[in-house]
């Protein structure tokens, strides 16, 4: 069960058709128990690349430092050219100093440097800007981050957007184009069968401007699994029932109406929610490799398998149709 390799976006690289998300990968959660430990992810790369993954998607923030120094430990043990690298900065990295978050060029080559020891690397593959900073002037950023094109030090630019501000990436992009800086070739934002507000302006702006979209929390955060219950039961493994905000705002009664259509087409398809609800992004025109989260192995195993599910255009339009996107609703 081999993954296929597929274009990153409109660059020249070559990417696993499912890149793997390490977010979790020593983050505590409020209760104070971290939901991937160390031993947990090097057994989650481990099953990741026997399956043929080779797109590792990590952030200097994620687990405090602890997923880019696990993946860099791993990955010593191994050719670093087989691997695709993606990481991201802007959330603060030193709670008390004014200077420790964001995308100012002091920020930004502190990160720089630190992500690329901890990973044991000379270079990213791609770095996103991983949200976006009103606050540092978008020149300072974007001739920042071309710096780190030219020094060899990054391949790739991206920009994880949390909202669909689609002209901001536009403007810069724009800059990037007069001035001969290297532009945003990628975009990371939250992309699922029941997250649809980048449909509309965000995508046509992906389109226009051709950036690849890489979709994060696929499952809306397990949600597309089919594992909770309209009657509102947790299920005892989940982390997400820790979040009364997550469940207040994911288990609604017309996310439940979308599980149904994807357990509905898992029957037809004779495979799981989670696969049909991978498959769905993976057939998208748009998308270039959906970012699969996984706490235990046997999840990621199980959406993997996604890589063999087809899925026909008339099941993609029903599952879509199963919630309206943002210009329907107007
Ligand atoms: N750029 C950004 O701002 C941003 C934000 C978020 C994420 N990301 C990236 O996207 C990646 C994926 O995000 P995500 O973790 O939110 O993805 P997700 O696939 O939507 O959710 C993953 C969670 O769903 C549950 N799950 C996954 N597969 C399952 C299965 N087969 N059966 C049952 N439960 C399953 C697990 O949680 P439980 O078992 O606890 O329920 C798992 O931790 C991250 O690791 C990160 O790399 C980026």
């Amino acid at each position: 069960m081999d993954l296929d390799y597929v274009p990153l976006g409109p660059t020249g690289t070559q990417v696993s058709e499912l890149a793997f998300g390490t977010w979790r990968f020593g983050r505590e959660t409020d209760q104070g128990h971290v939901e991937i430990d160390e031993q947990r992810a090097y057994d989650l790369l481990d099953a990741y690349e026997a399956h043929g993954g080779r797109f590792i998607d990590t952030a200097d923030m994620y687990g405090e430092g602890q997923s880019e120094e696990w993946i860099g430990n791993w990955l010593a043990d191994r050719d670093r050219e087989d691997f695709v690298v993606a990481s991201k900065i802007y959330w603060p990295t030193r709670p008390d100093d004014p200077n420790g978050r964001g995308l100012s060029r002091k920020h930004l080559r502190r990160q720089i440097d630190l992500i690329l020891d901890r990973l044991g690397t000379d270079y990213l593959d791609l770095l996103y800007i991983h949200r976006w900073d009103d606050d540092t002037p978008v020149e300072e950023f974007m001739r920042t981050l071309d710096g780190f094109v030219r020094d060899g030090k990054v391949n790739y630019l991206g920009t994880s957007t949390l909202r669909p501000n689609a002209w901001k990436v536009a403007k810069a992009n724009e800059l990037a184009r007069r001035e001969g800086y290297e532009p945003f070739t990628l975009s990371q934002p939250r992309y699922n069968l029941v997250n649809r507000e980048i449909e509309g302006s965000y995508l046509e702006m992906c389109e226009d401007y051709d950036l690849g979209v890489v979709p994060w929390s696929p499952l809306g955060q397990g949600l597309l699994t089919g594992k909770y219950s309209r009657e509102g039961d947790m299920p005892d493994d989940s982390t997400a029932s820790e979040g009364e905000t997550w469940a207040d705002r994911y288990l609604t009664p017309e996310n439940f109406d979308v599980v149904e259509e994807v357990e509905a087409v898992a029957e037809e398809v004779d495979a799981t929610p989670a696969q049909v609800s991978l498959a769905w992004l993976a057939h998208h025109p748009q998308v270039t490799a959906p970012i699969v989260g996984a706490r235990t192995v046997e999840q990621l195993e199980e959406n993997l398998g996604a890589a063999q599910v087809d899925l026909s255009d008339e099941q993609f339009e029903r599952l879509a149709a199963a919630k309206a996107g943002p210009f329907e609703r107007l």
